[in-house]
């Protein structure tokens, strides 16, 4: 619900016990209080410690006033020296603006965002109020979109800047977020990581200053996944205030909480200003990415239940909500670029023979593309290396009974390609500079839209040729010399984020045009695992890091803020591919199990014994696989800080639950570990498959089980139904 109040001039947002509330205070937007939900009164007094001065426009201490406003949308440049939300050049070449309210619209709904991905809710599902403040002496226009979910504690928040006025102007920075919180002992959490090393989870106390994290490399990263937390100190996985901040956005992004002298925290989320412009001519409008802040009172894992609901049901593709995803086998790591059409064949045979559900063919099918030195932007198959083609290999797959997916990385061209030899201009680049590469590869000019024309058209053709189910759409580079051959000088810098619209256009198109299609999208694992890819792609491959043992900590990481349903996750070989590790099959198969299901491996080299271990995985998947889809996850144990971890998946009902138990190192003398399950009903009596222990929920939850294992690396996984 949303509502104005004349009198007091506030705004209420009230998502479920979530309230939000903003008031107009002599023009200016000010936040007046988010938290617990309290009832409707004049919560004007929460202004006055800030304010030993008076607000109005003539007095003689304003800078005072405005540097302790808690304003929602501060502009730079009047005298609120924290971090600003817009930064506008006038057309006079001087930078200072001052929006005040001018009017509001409150309406059932979600709006969609032009261009861009954002969460959806239907009109019986959120309120959303758009209140619009205007800069007269600039001719800026700028409309605050908040929207107010009914069933979680959740408030979706974006900008739109309008030019309504007579000369062009250009946008140096327009965030999408500010929040100020108020002066507590605060901690705040990140995710942060690189290749084959994401989300590692990292909690630091905030002290004066900035504390920034982010991404200037034209994808959300795998450095900084774009995300944040600002979280009472004493916080834990149940107790204490927890505020989660995701930006549901692919590119440069910036996330930052500032503490100023007053001691209060300014959080600022969006597009990162760094190398950012936007020209805005009059009449044009600039619509920001949207930002998801999640309020939870009882800690960091009702904040991850609350985005995990919010991300299956109100923004991950419907078709793929709630559905069942088939087990896949990727032959990457079974064959990397060194395969043959028969190669093939024999890996989906035995595949097929275990209960695998589709075969994905990798990288390497298209072009000269023996390794990664050439090939990308040709897309069509190489029937040298595939002898009869695509459409032969997807037939004889799926005559085994197997559906059959397809590896492109359309964002991408190798100097060493038809495309490139024939479009050397095609690439992001600056002139009379090096074109810098990173795995052989350039960054393809997605800003322009003839390109984007001639790739679709490519992958349209490739994807109508056959019967492929599937697309894993890959991502290997970060960008560079940015600068786009079809751009004016003094447009240059809007070139970023024209890009990731232009992957977002890509991405609309393709799920247009193939509705049935499973889109998987990866970015040399996790480097651009953010909500604003989830909007197309219901998963996406968590990471090149397969490892059974550190996958555990990628998969705790990312469940902060993600579903587990959304993460790519497979078997693979040992010793590991990437640490050397040699772990057992069976807590390689339960790992995998926490997230969309596969194999990634030769499996035409499965003992017989293998084998039989991979058809009970997959007939475990199929019995449990509905928990982790779409149950609540309770996290156990914490792998950054012990030698385990455990999680339980409980269904909605509280009937059934999964638990999973990874020991990373053994010790010896120790007794066994307890582990106290959560979210059961305490009055409800449980009884556990694998061992058939009866015990009451409560006495799961407080007394807890044992659990001994003997080994590294050892597993189990349980199942708790009530009786
Ligand atoms: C990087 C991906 O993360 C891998 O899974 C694989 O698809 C390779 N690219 C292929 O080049």
């Amino acid at each position: 619900m949303i509502f104005f109040n004349e009198q007091s001039q506030t705004f209420v947002l009230k998502a479920a016990n979530f309230d939000y509330r903003v008031k107009v205070i002599n023009g200016y937007l000010a936040h007046e209080y988010s938290g617990k939900a309290v009832p409707d009164e004049d919560m004007a007094y929460r202004f006055a410690p800030n304010f030993a001065y008076s607000p109005a426009d003539d007095s003689g201490d304003k800078l005072h006033f405005l540097n302790n406003l808690p304003l929602e949308y501060p502009c730079a440049g009047i005298g609120d020296f924290r971090e600003p939300s817009l930064h506008i050049l006038n057309k006079n070449g001087m930078t200072s603006n001052d929006l005040r309210y001018e009017s509001h619209r409150i309406y059932a709904g979600k709006p969609k965002l032009k261009n861009l991905p954002a969460t959806f809710a239907n009109d019986d599902e959120a309120d959303t109020v758009e209140i619009v403040l205007v800069d007269k002496p600039s001719g800026i226009e700028a409309t605050l979109l908040y929207t107010a979910f009914k069933n979680l504690p959740v408030i979706s928040r974006s900008a739109r800047v309008k030019n309504i006025g007579e000369d062009s102007v250009t946008l140096l920075r327009a965030l999408s977020l500010c929040l100020d919180i108020e002066n507590t002992r605060l901690d705040m959490i990140t995710l942060s990581g690189m290749w084959a090393r994401e989300c590692e989870v990292q909690r630091q106390p905030l002290k004066r200053g900035k504390h920034s994290v982010g991404s200037i490399m034209g994808k959300s990263s795998a450095e900084f996944n774009p995300f944040l937390a600002i979280v009472d100190r004493d916080a834990t996985e149940e107790t204490g205030e927890v505020f989660g901040f995701s930006f549901v956005y692919s590119g440069n992004w910036i996330g930052q909480a500032e503490v100023n002298h007053m001691d209060r925290a300014r959080v600022v989320m969006g597009i990162n200003p760094y190398d950012f412009a936007w020209k805005l001519d009059p009449g044009e409008a600039f619509q920001t990415p949207e930002v998801i802040l999640n309020y939870s009172c009882e800690g960091i894992g009702k904040m991850s239940r609350q985005f995990h609901d919010l991300y299956r049901n109100h923004l991950i593709p419907k078709r793929w909500a709630l559905t069942k995803r088939p087990v896949q086998l990727n032959n990457w790591e079974g064959t990397y670029f060194d395969f043959t059409m028969e190669k093939l064949l024999s890996i989906a045979r035995v595949a097929a023979e275990v209960g695998v559900e589709m075969f994905v063919l990798d990288d390497g099918w298209f072009g000269k593309r023996d390794n990664d030195k050439s090939g990308l932007g040709d897309w069509f198959v190489n029937e040298t290396k595939l002898l009869g083609g695509i459409k032969h290999l997807a037939d004889e797959i799926n005559a085994m009974g197997l559906k059959f997916g397809l590896w492109f990385e359309p964002e991408m061209v190798n100097p060493d390609s038809d495309l490139y030899r024939a479009h050397p201009d095609w690439c992001i680049h600056v002139p009379e500079r090096i074109h810098s590469q990173s795995r052989n590869q350039l960054v393809l000019d997605f800003s322009r839209g003839d390109v984007r024309k001639h790739i679709y058209g490519m992958i349209k053709d490739v994807l109508s040729s056959a019967n492929i189910e599937y697309v894993k759409w890959d991502m290997n580079r970060t960008l560079s010399e940015v600068g786009s051959a079809a751009a004016a000088s003094g447009r240059q810098r809007e070139t970023w984020h024209r890009f990731v619209l232009g992957v977002y256009e890509m991405m609309e198109r393709l799920t247009s045009d193939f509705p049935e299609l499973l889109l998987e999208n990866c970015s040399s694992g996790g480097g651009r695992f953010d909500p604003g890819m989830l909007f197309y792609s219901p998963q996406i491959w968590a990471s090149d890091d397969s490892d059974a043992i550190e996958r555990v900590k990628i998969q705790h990481g990312h469940s902060l803020v993600y579903p587990v349903s959304t993460l790519g996750s497979h078997v693979s070989a040992v010793p590991n591919h990437q640490v050397g590790r040699v772990t057992p099959l069976k807590t390689r198969g339960h790992v995998a199990l926490m997230g969309a299901f596969g194999y990634e491996l030769d499996a035409s080299q499965f003992t017989n014994e293998e084998k039989e271990q991979v058809r009970a995985q997959i007939e475990e998947y199929h019995r449990y696989c509905h928990l982790p889809r779409t149950g609540d996850l309770y996290r156990l144990g914490n792998p950054f800080e012990e030698m385990y971890d455990a999680w339980v998946f409980v269904s909605k009902d509280k009937n059934e639950a999964i638990l999973q138990y990874i020991q990373i190192l053994a010790r010896p003398s120790c007794a066994p570990r307890i582990i106290k399950l959560k979210g059961l009903d305490p009055d409800k009596t449980y009884k556990i498959e694998q061992t058939g222990q009866v015990l009451s929920g409560a006495a799961l939850m407080n007394a807890g089980i044992y659990q001994h294992l003997t080994g590294d690396f050892e597993s189990s996984l349980l199942r708790l139904t009530t009786i």
